[in-house]
């Protein structure tokens, strides 16, 4: 049986093959890579960034950049943007739903050129994903900003620092402030920023390049504009949705993984959420390792950082289908971000969905009917199934259900995960898990 089918591109069979074993090494962080090259638009000559991963949203921003006339070269897992050749301010339509990258523009290309286009933003289906926080702020530095059929316009001359204060600390939007901020005239203050390790990537990126920057401890950046910045040279951290994805892969199917190349202080609520249900960690210069048989359930609400990370619970959902008893999942960043659970209950999961905060204290969508809970009675065995990708955590944790299901699956709509995850059918491989692609992306 299969769900409903999407424009699906890459399709694999999976081959479950007993407990996962092995090491994966991470790629540099997805979630910063697209962000520092955006901000190298800000600087008078080539940045570096190293440790790139090699991913479809890479490859996407770099298409975009040169769509603008930047030159990008790509090589190896070294991404270097060369800003001075730019000479047109819009991004093509042809980019309109790609990923959430082009709003992240609109404050570098106005400080360059005066004005800016970005299509329409994209990114995974999760829940509404307005930009009305980007957009608020650009405005508070003089911006003057148009959202038409086709995306946003913007433009602007005399780009002033601003006090900012984001009604919720989206990634996003202290992206957009922090790129617009560095070359704006006088100080901005940013008030309940998001915190997250990506974030603070994109901020010591900018730093490097000659912003004035600071991160107070109340969630608060404080951005001393300048009026020119150079090059920077950065090599990414490593990417902590990764990570946890494969150290969880291990543990569904009763295995052991060690992942490099992903420091401990990026994992710690993952690491101790996953001790408190009884795994056991092997933490050393080598990497991060876990085990463990016989978990026991957990009562876990998504928070951003350093909360646990909402990209984390898909993952640790399909674990939760495979622990004796009743656990609960609460998703407090994005309204309507389980919508996966269907597929593992597809795949014989006993879960249900609440439209209540349950597991921890009530959250911003507690009076609307997004079904943001999951509790799941653990200890079901899955079985194998056809199902569609509907985005990259999503995607990632089909994968895993697969591998711990009886019988074979067919996924669908690979192109999501391979939009996140770098060389995913490799590493999958490498622990043992049997996968056939059936249509290559
Ligand atoms: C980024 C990450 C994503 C991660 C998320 C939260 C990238 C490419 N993606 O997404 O993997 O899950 O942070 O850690 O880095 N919001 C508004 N208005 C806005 C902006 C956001 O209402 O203008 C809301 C969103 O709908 C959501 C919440 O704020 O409910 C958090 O979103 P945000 O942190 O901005 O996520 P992204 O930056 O899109």
């Amino acid at each position: 049986m299969c769900n409903a089918r999407t424009m699906s591109e890459g399709i694999w069979g999976i081959q479950p093959a007993g407990p996962l074993r092995g090491e994966v090494e991470v790629g540099g962080s997805k979630n910063a890579v697209t962000k520092l090259m955006v901000a190298a638009l800000l600087g008078d000559r080539p940045s570096t960034i190293l440790n790139s991963p090699s991913n479809g949203d890479v490859a996407l921003t770099a298409g975009m950049l040169r769509s603008l006339g930047a030159g990008v070269a790509l090589e190896g897992r070294s991404v270097v943007v060369d800003p001075s050749p730019i000479d047109t301010a819009r991004v093509p339509l042809r980019y309109s739903g790609a990923n959430r990258i082009p709003i992240l523009m609109l404050g570098p290309l106005v400080h360059r050129l005066g004005e800016a286009f970005v299509p329409l933003a994209g990114g995974d289906r999760i829940g509404t994903r307005p930009v009305d926080y980007h957009l608020e702020a650009l405005r508070a530095f003089g911006i003057e900003v148009t959202e038409t059929v086709d995306g946003i316009e913007a433009k602007g001359t005399n780009i002033r620092g601003a006090r900012i204060r984001l009604p919720f600390p989206s990634v996003g939007a202290t992206e957009t402030v922090l790129l617009t901020a560095a070359l704006a005239e006088g100080r901005t203050v940013l008030e309940n920023a998001a915190v997250e390790p990506e974030v603070v990537e994109l901020a010591l990126f900018l730093q490097r390049m000659g912003a004035g920057i600071e991160l107070q401890p109340d969630r608060r950046f404080v951005i001393e504009g300048t009026s020119h910045l150079g090059p920077a040279r950065q090599r990414l951290g490593g990417d902590r949705i990764e990570a946890f994805s494969y150290l969880v892969a291990g543990l569904v199917t009763g295995g052991r993984v060690l992942v490099r190349g992903c420091s401990q202080d990026r994992l710690v609520t993952a690491i101790s959420t996953l001790r408190r249900m009884g795994a056991t960690f092997d933490i050393n210069e080598e990497g991060i390792a876990v085990e463990g048989r016989g978990l026991r359930t957990a009562a876990v609400h998504t928070d951003p950082h350093p909360g646990f990370m909402t990209d984390w619970q898909a993952p640790l959902a399909v674990l939760f289908t495979q622990v004796q008893g009743m656990s609960i999942l609460h998703e407090t960043v994005f309204e309507d971000r389980l919508g996966y659970v269907a597929a593992l209950q597809q795949m014989g999961a006993e879960a249900e969905l609440f439209d209540q905060c349950l597991g921890g204290s009530a959250c911003r969508f507690h009076e609307s009917s997004w079904r943001h809970s999951v509790v799941v009675r653990g200890g079901t065995p899955l079985h194998g199934t056809e199902l569609d990708m509907p985005d990259i955590r999503a995607g990632f944790a089909y994968v895993i259900a697969a591998a711990a299901a009886e019988g074979g699956s067919v996924l669908h709509g690979v192109e999501q995960l391979e939009r996140g995850y770098d060389s995913v059918l490799e590493k999958f491989r490498s622990l043992g898990l049997g996968i056939t692609v059936i249509e290559s992306t």
